[in-house]
């Protein structure tokens, strides 16, 4: 269980909520189902960030309405000078402020990291409101929490909790489990992630400080203490190539060990990136294109084995920060489409995992047509 430390720079006096009152006769539930021509309300928390505001982007390109929510009205305000977005503050530990802020909304999706800060109290004022919850986290102790903590809940309160819906966590989840598909169990999942930079925000940076929790692994089927491992090389299609490797599992360990069955999973990150990320002098992501998008290029690569079997899935993209959007934008569509079970799922237990990457297909370089029936995504060509 992770601790909750609200922290709230905001005066009072700033604290107050633009636009809750006009939204109070909503009822979350009901909404969930607009009538026609009604557009769907999502909020984002800690939209003004830079995960946050590509999610508000693709909220709203999506043709939702965008609830951008934040303990810093006046940084909301100056990230949404421009747009459409409703704009409403409230603070962590202020649950009455929360629960206000949440009036009207159907899901929400948390970008406010470290998440071992947020995450909790934000799923508790969810549970209570009646809204889904979706976060973005890294973090594999922020998961696991919100599965100890909220299983119960959630499926009483008919609500979803979709921790760790991001590039690190949910999409190395979704790729493993199109690759063991039909599998009853997997011998080992290896995950080999390749970045050609990283490019930093301050929430990255923060985030690592903060997360000093043990990380774990899978081993003979369990959540495990990592152990020291030493270098390793991975060879990825190109461009990438012969990589140096060290193990650093992300919350796909926790995403994963929920609904697969694997005696091992192991995952591996190239050097480069960790060298960029300790280095403190490595500037934060700059945008190269309209959409915001730095020019970061990522490739990550599973390999499952049962036996003698091997499979292999591999996709690559642009900037980790900016492809998390769509990711959990697309969890959000499904959501709000309805059919899910309710309480805290990992995405590749809640949605059809091969059926969810297809149709992810115009933001990261796979070609679902590749996509067999065995569950195999072949190399994707460089876009
Ligand atoms: N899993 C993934 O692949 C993935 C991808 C992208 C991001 N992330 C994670 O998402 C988090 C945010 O990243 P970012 O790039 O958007 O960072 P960022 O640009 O620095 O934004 C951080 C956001 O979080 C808010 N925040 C932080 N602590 C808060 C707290 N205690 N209460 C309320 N709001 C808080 C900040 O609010 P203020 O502006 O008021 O400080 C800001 O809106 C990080 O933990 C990062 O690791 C994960």
């Amino acid at each position: 269980m992770t601790r909750y430390r609200p922290v709230c720079r905001v005066p009072a006096t700033q604290r107050t909520d633009r636009s809750v009152s006009s939204r109070q006769e909503e009822n979350p539930l009901t909404a969930s189902n607009p009538s026609p021509g009604k557009r769907h309300v999502v909020a984002v928390f800690g939209a003004n960030g830079h995960t946050g505001r590509f999610v508000v982007a693709e909220l709203l390109r999506r043709g939702h309405r965008v609830v951008a929510m934040g303990r810093d009205f006046a940084r909301l305000s100056a990230a949404f000078e421009q747009t459409e977005v409703e704009l409403r503050a409230a603070c962590l530990e202020d649950s009455d402020a929360l629960g206000r802020a949440l009036v009207g909304v159907e899901v929400i999706v948390n970008c406010a990291g470290p998440f071992l800060d947020t995450a909790e109290a934000l799923v508790a004022a969810a549970l209570r409101a009646r809204v889904h919850y979706l976060d973005v986290s890294a973090e594999q102790a922020s998961a696991q929490a919100l599965f100890e903590r909220f299983s119960v809940a959630a499926e009483d309160a008919g609500i979803l909790v979709l921790p760790a819906v991001g590039f690190y966590g949910g999409f190395a989840d979704l790729l493993a489990t199109v690759a063991t598909a039909g599998w009853a169990e997997a011998d080992a999942v290896s995950i080999g992630i390749a970045l050609d930079a990283w490019w930093p925000t301050p929430g990255t940076r923060n985030t690592g400080r903060r997360n000093t929790v043990p990380r774990v692994v899978i081993e003979a089927g369990k959540l495990a203490p990592k152990g020291a491992a030493g270098p390793s090389e991975w060879h990825f299609p190109a461009p990438f190539g012969r990589q140096e490797m060290a193990e650093v599992p992300f919350s796909e360990m926790v995403l994963i060990h929920r609904h697969l069955r694997a005696m091992q999973v192991r995952t591996w990150l190239n050097t480069r990136p960790l060298d960029d990320l300790s280095n403190p002098s490595t500037p934060p992501p700059v945008a190269t294109d309209a959409s915001g998008r730095s020019a970061q290029r990522f490739l990550v690569e599973v390999r499952a084995r049962r036996g003698a079997e091997e499979r292999r899935v591999t996709a690559s993209g642009r900037d980790i920060y900016a492809f998390t959007a769509p990711l959990v934008v697309e969890a959000v569509e499904r959501i709000l489409a309805g059919g899910a079970h309710a309480g805290v799922r990992s995405v590749g237990e809640a949605f059809d995992a091969a059926d969810y990457l297809r149709s992810l297909a115009s933001h990261f370089d796979f070609d679902p047509s590749t996509l067999a029936a065995d569950g195999a995504i072949r190399a994707p060509a460089a876009r």
